[in-house]
């Protein structure tokens, strides 16, 4: 079976929607994951002039970090990119006075070589054709003093869903996923084989849990991945996964869940 390339996932927003809501139920220590990721770059943000997010999404970084009102915003140049025209165009009308959308590739970035204080690639390294290759390209673009931000999927994330939803036997095969082929394990020995000279690369992880008691928000969840909504059996699968789970969680009243993510910060 092939699976459907990347690119045709994000054609539009709407399975990032689905997908984020379930992320948003998840917290350590009372923190969300945009509050996490947020506060792990605050002080970073806060001494940067020229900020970059490649691979931005739907913004959903900005659409939380806009709200502090502690970030002196106007003095800063902020852009956002991403390789989709649908996330692009969202990414276009989230502040457009503060933030600049523009559409390119993290594999091939148009900005001069020293020109970014803080450049964030969150979530979305395991789409690159090569991240070894991407993250150099990053560094490149640094300024002085500037600082890469990374985040990847931790060992294990959400692993207790994702092997519910393989016991369907569905035949689409969500380990093949991009995310379970670029995680933690590979940024982990990436770090040690970038060729730029480093200073420092911190990894700070976020370890957070969820018990799920209602099946709707995970069945919306596979639902939105590309290669569920696009297999044939599109409709039986979803009827059979939320009869599967609600049967689960009659039995058990709730999944626990885990979803780790883990932050590097990389600077020159
Ligand atoms: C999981 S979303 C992450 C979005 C955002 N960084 C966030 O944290 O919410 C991955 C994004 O990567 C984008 N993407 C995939 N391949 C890309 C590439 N080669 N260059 C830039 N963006 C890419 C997709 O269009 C999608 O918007």
């Amino acid at each position: 079976m092939s699976l459907i390339t990347v690119r045709n996932g994000y054609e539009t927003t709407d399975g990032l929607a689905a997908r984020e809501n379930l992320h948003r139920a998840f917290s350590a220590g009372g923190q969300n994951f945009r509050a996490w990721e947020l506060q792990c770059l605050k002080w970073v943000i806060e001494r940067s002039k020229i900020v970059v997010d490649v691979a931005a999404g739907r913004g959903s970084f900005w659409t939380n970090a806009l709200t502090q009102r502690s970030i002196e915003w106007r003095k800063k140049t902020l852009i956002a990119c991403d390789v989709s025209p649908a996330m692009t165009q969202v990414l276009a009308g989230l502040a457009p006075n503060r933030l600049l959308a523009v559409r390119c590739s993290m594999d091939d970035l148009p900005f001069k070589s020293e020109s970014i204080d803080l450049l964030i690639c969150h979530s979305a390294l395991h789409y690159s054709t090569d991240p070894l290759q991407a993250i150099n390209g990053f560094l490149k673009a640094l300024s002085a003093n500037g600082h890469v931000s990374i985040v990847v999927s931790g060992i294990g994330n959400m692993q207790e869903l994702h092997d519910f939803f393989e016991l369907g036997r569905y035949g689409v095969d969500l380990s093949e996923r991009p995310l379970m082929r670029f995680n933690e394990v590979q940024m982990d020995a990436l770090v040690q084989s970038i060729s730029f000279p480093i200073e420092v690369a911190t990894k700070v992880v976020w370890d957070s849990a969820l018990r799920i008691d209602e099946a709707p928000p995970v069945v919306e969840y596979f639902a939105s991945h590309p290669e569920v909504s696009a297999a044939k059996m599109f409709l039986e699968i979803r009827r059979d996964l939320l009869h599967r789970l609600n049967e689960r969680l009659r039995a058990d009243g709730s999944i626990s869940v885990r979803r780790r993510q883990c932050h590097y910060l990389i600077s020159r």
